[in-house]
């Protein structure tokens, strides 16, 4: 059996790291796009022979984008799967007040993805074949006081992936929507832990596993789907009462 071509996203992200060592695990080849190069040079420590080559830039310069795909095609040959991992939650009550950070939520959260999946779906469509799976968030289903602007982002990707899933249908490129719940993870390291939290191992090996399984929307873990399914159909009224859910 050849061994899978993978092109990991947002490579130094905790989540991706985890997810690239199950995959390097299972004799895959892995292209690295990052933002940072010491960090991306640790990770190819990590990957070992696994590692296949790398390309750093900060995602919101979307004009490299195509250039970071070309990159990796060439590097690989042809990619079998694509993993985007990157984000980044900024300060939630700042976005409120500055446009400037609510830009940004949404260069980094969305905008800069979609530079990404538009190069990556022509790459897999010239292929006639090909995975791209993209971790968005729960944070996406329900605009809430603590985190909105970067569930907006989120939320809206999962509509755009919605789309050019459709778009793909038949062709042989399937898109994977990845609605992770909370991780802890270097994203989360001030937010107070509880239950709800899951490991990098935890959701490392269900997205992976995920990528075989032709389901294309997912909750990571698949509980988040019950919960969120109450999150999402609450009445306002209901819902303004519930501290957790409508409290900062
Ligand atoms: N952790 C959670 O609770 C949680 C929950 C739901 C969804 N998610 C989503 O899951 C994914 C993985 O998150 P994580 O928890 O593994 O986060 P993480 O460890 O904090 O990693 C975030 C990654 O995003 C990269 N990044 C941020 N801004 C960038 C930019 N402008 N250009 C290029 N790269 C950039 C970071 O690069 P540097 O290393 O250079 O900083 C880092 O690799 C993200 O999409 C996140 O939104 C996380």
């Amino acid at each position: 059996m050849t061994s899978q071509r993978i092109l990991i996203i947002g490579a130094t992200s905790a989540v991706a790291q985890g997810i690239a060592q199950r995959f390097a695990q299972e004799g895959a080849r892995i292209f690295c796009l990052a933002r940072n190069p010491e960090k991306t040079e640790a990770v190819a420590t990590s990957l070992g022979s696994a590692f296949a080559g790398s390309f750093c830039y900060d995602f919101t310069q979307t004009d490299l984008a195509s250039e970071a795909i070309t990159k990796a095609t060439a590097a690989l040959g042809s990619i079998d799967i694509a993993l985007i991992a990157h984000g980044e939650l900024l300060d939630q009550i700042e976005s409120e007040h500055d446009y400037a950070v609510a830009y940004q939520t949404f260069a980094i959260n969305q905008l800069s993805v979609i530079a990404l999946l538009i190069p990556l779906a022509e790459q897999m469509e010239q292929q006639g074949c090909g995975k791209i799976g993209v971790i968005t968030s729960v944070a996406g289903e329900r605009g809430r006081p603590r985190n909105y602007t970067y569930g907006a982002a989120k939320g809206s990707l999962n509509i755009y992936l919605q789309g050019l899933r459709s778009t793909l249908w038949g062709s042989g490129v399937e898109i994977y929507t990845f609605k992770m719940g909370p991780v802890d993870t270097p994203m989360t390291i001030d937010h107070e832990k509880n239950f709800s939290f899951s490991t990098v191992e935890q959701v490392s090996k269900i997205i992976v596993k995920g990528f075989e399984s032709k389901r294309y929307e997912r909750y990571v873990p698949g509980y988040w789907r019950f919960v969120m399914f109450f999150v999402r159909n609450m009445p306002e009224w209901l819902f303004q009462q519930v501290g957790f859910l409508s409290g900062r």
